[in-house]
């Protein structure tokens, strides 16, 4: 017995671990319970009675030497992983590269337009997506056979023809969220009104079926607008530089009177072109009586930007569809 124990101490000592692989092998060998040692403890009942605790001291003496030997070569593995630094290593080598995220164009912009409102004495506020017909056409001074009401423009989540006032429909333009700070919110109002928008529109480079607007709501008494007119131009400057060619011309949306939209000038290789970036005007009458805000006594202004159209323009992106494809190559180029 002794002799076998011997053996063993023999064997534990003399086995070489240089890799993970060794020590795994050695375990299973030695240390696991089906292992040599275990093997063994297993002969201890044929010991004789008075060499029970001599041979029990060597038995443990080898088990003991085999968990030292294991410990100490795992550790040993350990720091030589992590050993990564020497003589032989070059300085001097370039980096891997390393990515990092970026912000997304529109968010972007967002940020930009959100600043600049925040600035000029705005809040913000926010609505659902999802709008009844009463918020987003019929308050906002929608006849009731008007074409923006069609099947071409808006995507209808639930549609009847006899009970069209119980329409539910993906909101066509954030103006809807105007009509709810005008029910619930103490005058006067100075917010802006971020969102996405969608239309039932072909996607083509310029056009897609959803996109982000910025809606802008200011009433109070003698609201005037030459305070509009003045905000739009305070605006086009911040964003684009005091030098942005700009242009306001009249318009027609039914919730205001007078309308107009404003153009911004964007130079390209073929000379340039006037992109509209908004719409505006003095909030309609008719849109007050539907919200209960007294006609005579209150004005206001409202007008919806396009985000997208801004962030195309601002970041000299030609294909609207580029914001909505996610693709890391574009991404990238926004850092
Ligand atoms: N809601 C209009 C649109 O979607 C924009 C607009 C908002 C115009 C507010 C005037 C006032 O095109």
């Amino acid at each position: 017995m002794i002799e076998k124990i011997a053996n063993l101490k023999n064997e534990i000592s003399s086995f070489t671990i240089n890799n993970n692989e060794d020590l795994e092998n050695f375990r299973l060998e030695f240390l696991s319970r089906n292992g040599k040692i275990q093997d063994m403890f297993k002969l201890m009942g044929s010991v004789p009675k008075e060499d029970k605790a001599s041979v029990g001291k060597a038995m443990n003496e080898v088990k003991n030497l085999a968990q030292n030997k294991y410990d100490e070569a795992k550790a040993n593995l350990h720091k030589k992983k992590k050993k990564s630094f020497g003589a032989s290593d070059d300085i001097s080598l370039p980096m891997p590269p390393r990515y990092t995220g970026s912000l997304h164009p529109l968010t972007k912009a967002l940020n930009e337009i959100k600043q600049i409102f925040l600035r000029l004495g705005f809040n913000i506020a926010d609505g659902p997506e999802l709008e009844d017909d009463f918020h987003n056409f019929t308050a906002l001074n929608f006849p009731p056979d008007h074409p923006a009401r069609d099947m071409q423009d808006t995507f209808f989540v639930r549609r009847s023809d006899e009970h069209p006032d119980k329409n539910q429909v993906l909101r066509t333009h954030t103006s809807p969220v105007q009509i709810r700070l005008m029910k619930h919110k103490e005058l006067p109002i100075r917010s802006i009104m971020p969102g996405r928008v969608y239309r039932n529109e072909a996607v083509t480079a310029k056009s897609y079926f959803q996109f982000n607007q910025v809606e802008g709501l200011y009433v109070d008494e003698n609201v005037t607008l030459g305070e509009l007119i003045e905000t739009l131009v305070m605006f086009a400057k911040l964003m684009y530089g005091s030098d942005v060619k700009y242009r306001v011309r009249p318009s027609f949306f039914p919730f205001t009177e007078p309308s107009m939209e404003m153009d911004i000038w964007w130079e390209n290789e073929q000379g340039g072109q006037w992109l509209e970036i908004l719409g505006a005007g003095m909030v309609d009458p008719n849109v007050f009586n539907a919200v209960n805000v007294d006609a005579e006594k209150y004005t206001g202004f409202a007008f919806g930007m396009g985000v997208d159209r801004i962030a195309l323009l601002r970041y000299g992106i030609d294909d609207i569809r580029t914001l909505y494809e996610n693709d890391i190559r574009v991404l990238q180029q926004f850092k």
